[in-house]
């Protein structure tokens, strides 16, 4: 029930901050140390090489995902796109352990991984979805729940954020049972506790995004997400936002790249959304966000506190570098939510698109 929302979307959007509440119930009441399986931590400690598999969205939580594994448990991690890596010849590691992102828990490319993990590469494998008792659930070897409710809208959300934290979840627990001194001193109870006050404040204050999306987004024929590292994660999944209910072309790029190729698209007034949430590359995005504007582009960003600059237009609070990601996503989905209303849009039922993909 969307209660008194005019769409499932924004109703998702703003239930993030309980979403990461019920994880944080779900994982981390009993204070420090996560409430994973013994099984489970044993069985990703035998792993040499993690391998996330995802599709769309699910695909971008993975992106994120990288960073956390890495850097919490120190095992090298590789995120796959379902769809390719079903078809292809990976030279897969001595002990690899295979991580499955999916909502639905029926999307079709990543079954396809999943049967082959099973029965060509017989390696033991983890599927984090939000539907229990759903095909990917019940074939992996284990399994854990999002906890983020329902997801009716198609355009994932709430779902994404909920990866995040589960994935962070895990990667904690892992690195702990690791013994890796960061993964000992991230305090993940509180940052998800931060991460949930900072979404809030920023659902508070979509006003402001509606009126971005007014002025910047309700013509423009093609916008584009520019950001490093997670942040050019973020950019991607915030471009695929945006392109799916607002039927704007929108594409997500790494900054640097730009100057390679992409710089020719930027035409006067082209909107381009740069993403800094990351001190160590925070003024090399700075030096992209010049290039386009000396060649006309509307440049917007979405900036953490900490490194804004007077002329921001969207500045969100500080949490851990490592979860920035989780709040710098919401703005994203407000200005494709806002967009897609003002081009008068269907916002929960895209063109073209179900809410589960069940063919290859
Ligand atoms: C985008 C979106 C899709 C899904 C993708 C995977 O908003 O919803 O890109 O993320 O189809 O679906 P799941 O996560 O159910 O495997």
């Amino acid at each position: 029930d969307r209660g008194a929302y005019p769409y499932y979307m924004l109703k998702e959007i703003d239930e993030q901050p309980a979403v990461l509440h019920r994880i944080q119930k779900a994982y981390l009441e009993s204070g420090d140390k996560p409430a994973i399986s013994p099984d489970l931590l044993e069985a990703m400690k035998q792993a040499d090489r993690l391998y996330i598999v995802g599709a769309g969205t699910s695909y971008h939580a993975g992106l994120v995902g990288k960073q956390l594994f890495e850097k919490l448990t120190e095992i090298p991690t590789e995120v796959v796109l379902a769809s390719e890596f079903a078809y292809a010849d990976p030279m897969l590691s001595k002990h690899p352990f295979f991580i499955f992102l999916t909502q639905s828990g029926e999307t079709a490319d990543s079954r396809q991984v999943l049967v082959r993990v099973n029965e060509e590469w017989h390696a033991p494998s983890l599927t984090i979805t939000n539907v229990e008792n759903s095909t990917l659930y019940r074939e992996a070897t284990y399994q854990l729940l999002l906890n983020a409710g329902p997801e009716i809208a198609v355009a994932s959300t709430k779902a994404y954020t909920a990866q995040i934290a589960v994935e962070a979840v895990v990667a904690k627990a892992l690195g702990m049972a690791r013994d890796v001194e960061v993964a000992k001193n991230f305090d993940l109870q509180r940052e998800l506790s931060l991460a949930a006050n900072a979404i809030q404040a920023i659902v508070d204050e979509k006003a402001k995004i509606k009126e971005i999306a007014h002025e910047d987004l309700a013509k423009t024929r093609n916008a584009f997400y520019i950001g490093r590292g997670v942040d050019y994660f973020v950019a991607l999944e915030a471009a695929l936002k945006l392109k799916e209910i607002s039927y704007i072309q929108a594409e997500g790029f790494a900054s640097g790249e730009l100057k390679h190729g992409t710089i020719a698209l930027i035409e006067d007034q082209t909107p381009v959304i740069a993403l800094i949430t990351q001190g160590k590359t925070a003024s090399h995005t700075r030096s992209n966000i010049q290039e386009v504007k000396s060649r006309g582009a509307q440049v917007l960003a979405i900036v953490s506190e900490e490194l804004a600059k007077p002329g921001d237009k969207i500045v969100i609070p500080t949490i851990s570098e490592l979860l920035m990601p989780l709040i710098s996503v919401i703005p994203a989905q407000l200005l494709a939510y806002y967009a897609s209303l003002e081009r008068g849009y269907n916002v929960d039922q895209p063109r073209n698109l179900a809410k589960s993909v069940t063919v290859e």
